[in-house]
This record gives structure tokens, C-alpha cells and sequence, in this order.
């Protein structure tokens, strides 16, 4: 099962010493403010359950974090394909999701978004996802802020299925990012990578996408190089200019 190392964070398979503490951040207030509300210690083990059950069959999905001091602190990573249809335009019929639920105690240190940044390059790199998304509610600001942070842009809003018309949790936003075309090409083989670099183009190759094509323009500030290549190529930590 992969385990995910940063400089400080750790995403890793859950172990049942994290039951306690997750059961403790699942009866906190401010950690669920924006959530459907606090769970008992059982909901919560369920949970726990879910997800490690998850991980176990698919070596991926929302790992249990571990950062310094406090050891465990929480869930980041991916979880399964959205179960319904989210509907907006540019976005895949059933895309991945990156979440994350920290402790209090751990937030703002940057752990989320050192640990979503890690889950992001495993979900474009080995997992070779096309998109991945990310939802909550507007008034979800530190949520949205650690999606800005990691590169998720805004796409759209529309209204969760799992919450009745009028329920405060109804409205969402969302957040998506595509995987690097020249990660896919590459990945896949690729014959494009040359068109990729000379002419600094995207070509979205994905049926959701349609025909879009934009320009970019950048140069590698990661490190030197010898060829001007596409910023998030660099941004990403892949190898992409020679
Ligand atoms: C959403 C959530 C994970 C965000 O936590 P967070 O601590 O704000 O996010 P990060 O861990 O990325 O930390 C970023 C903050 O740490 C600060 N920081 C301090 N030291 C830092 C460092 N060394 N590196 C980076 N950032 C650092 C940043 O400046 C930023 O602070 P700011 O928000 O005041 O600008 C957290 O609020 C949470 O778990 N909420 C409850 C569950 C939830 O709502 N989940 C989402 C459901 S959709």
C-alpha cells in the first residue's frame, strides 16, 4: 500500500491507534462546522473503516496524516469516483475527489496543503487521473483556500444531491484541476511531446473537454533548463524539459 512522504507530512494507511484521535476531530465543532455534523465513536470507527477498506482494495484514497509533534492529525487524499453526475461544463461525469479533515491542533501550518500537494502529483503521476475535484461549501474559506493553494481552480457551483433543497450544506462550489497533458502523453508513450514544447500548446484530449485549446507560455523556474517547457510541468515536480 503507498505511503506518501513530504518534508513533514506523512500520508500513510490508517492504523487503529488512529481511531481515538479521529473519533476526538469528528466531535470537534469547528472541524465539522461545515460538514453534517458531528458523528458518535462508532459513526466515526465506521468511517475509519470505510476508508481504510477503501484503501486497502484500491492502494490509494484518503490516507491517514501524520505531521510533527502530533502524529496523526487527520485524512488527505482521494477518495472514490464522485457518485453522481456533478454537471458542469469542463468536468468529468464521475471524477475523483481530494479532501482533506485536520485536527485543529494542526491547522495553520501548511500541513494540508504540503499533504494535498503530495496526494495531487500521486493522482497525475502514478494514478494517471485525468481531473480531480474538489467541493464544499462557500463558507468553507480555509477549504477553498487550501484548493486555490494547490492549484484547483474555480469551476462552477451546484447543488449536492445527498442534502435537501433549503439544507445549509445544499450549495456547493467546485474546484477542479486536469492532469498535464504532457504528463498523459508521456505517460502514454507520447507522440506529442515535441508539439508540447516547441509550440506550448494544450490540447485537451479529454471527451469532456471538447476542443479547447489554449497557449501558454513560461519558462522552467524550478530549476535551470535547457528548454523552455510549461510551468506546472515544473510546478508538478515532473522532469518534463530537456
Ligand atoms: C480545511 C482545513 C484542512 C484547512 O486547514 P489550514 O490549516 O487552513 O490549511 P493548511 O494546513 O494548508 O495551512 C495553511 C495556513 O498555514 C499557514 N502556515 C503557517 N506555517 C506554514 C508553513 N510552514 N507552510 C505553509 N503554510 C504555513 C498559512 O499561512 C495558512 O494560514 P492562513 O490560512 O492564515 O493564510 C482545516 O480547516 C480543516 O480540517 N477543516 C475542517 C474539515 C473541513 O472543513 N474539511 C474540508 C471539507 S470540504
Amino acid at each position: 500500500m503507498t505511503t506518501l512522504q513530504g518534508e513533514r507530512v506523512t500520508l500513510r494507511p490508517w492504523r487503529a491507534s488512529d481511531l481515538a484521535p479521529f473519533a476526538a476531530l469528528n466531535d470537534d465543532p469547528a472541524v465539522i462546522e461545515h460538514l453534517s455534523g458531528r458523528l458518535t465513536r462508532d459513526e466515526s470507527d465506521a468511517l475509519a473503516g470505510r476508508i481504510g477498506e477503501h484503501i486497502a482494495q484500491r492502494g490509494f484514497g484518503l490516507w491517514a496524516l501524520d505531521v510533527p509533534q502530533l502524529g496523526f492529525a487527520g485524512f488527505v487524499g482521494l477518495s472514490a469516483p464522485v457518485p453522481f453526475e456533478l454537471g458542469l461544463p469542463g468536468i468529468a461525469p464521475h471524477p475523483h475527489e481530494i479532501g482533506w479533515r485536520l485536527a485543529r491542533a494542526a491547522w495553520g501550518q501548511g500541513y494540508a496543503t504540503e499533504a494535498a500537494t503530495l496526494a495531487l502529483r500521486h493522482a497525475f503521476g502514478p494514478l494517471r487521473l485525468a481531473q480531480v475535484v474538489s467541493f464544499t461549501v462557500p463558507a468553507n474559506r480555509a477549504s477553498q483556500a487550501v484548493m486555490q493553494r494547490i492549484g484547483l481552480t474555480l469551476r462552477g457551483e451546484f447543488d449536492h444531491p445527498r442534502f435537501a433543497a433549503g439544507h445549509r450544506l445544499r450549495r456547493h462550489v467546485l474546484y477542479a484541476a486536469d492532469a498535464p497533458v504532457q504528463a498523459h502523453t508521456s505517460f502514454a508513450g507520447g507522440g506529442s511531446s515535441q508539439m508540447s514544447r516547441d509550440k506550448f500548446q494544450d490540447e485537451e484530449t479529454t471527451p469532456w473537454s471538447g476542443n479547447r485549446s489554449t497557449t501558454r507560455s513560461a519558462t522552467c523556474s524550478s530549476r535551470p533548463c535547457s528548454a523552455r517547457c510549461r510551468w506546472w510541468s515544473c510546478w508538478w515536480g515532473w522532469d518534463f524539459c530537456t
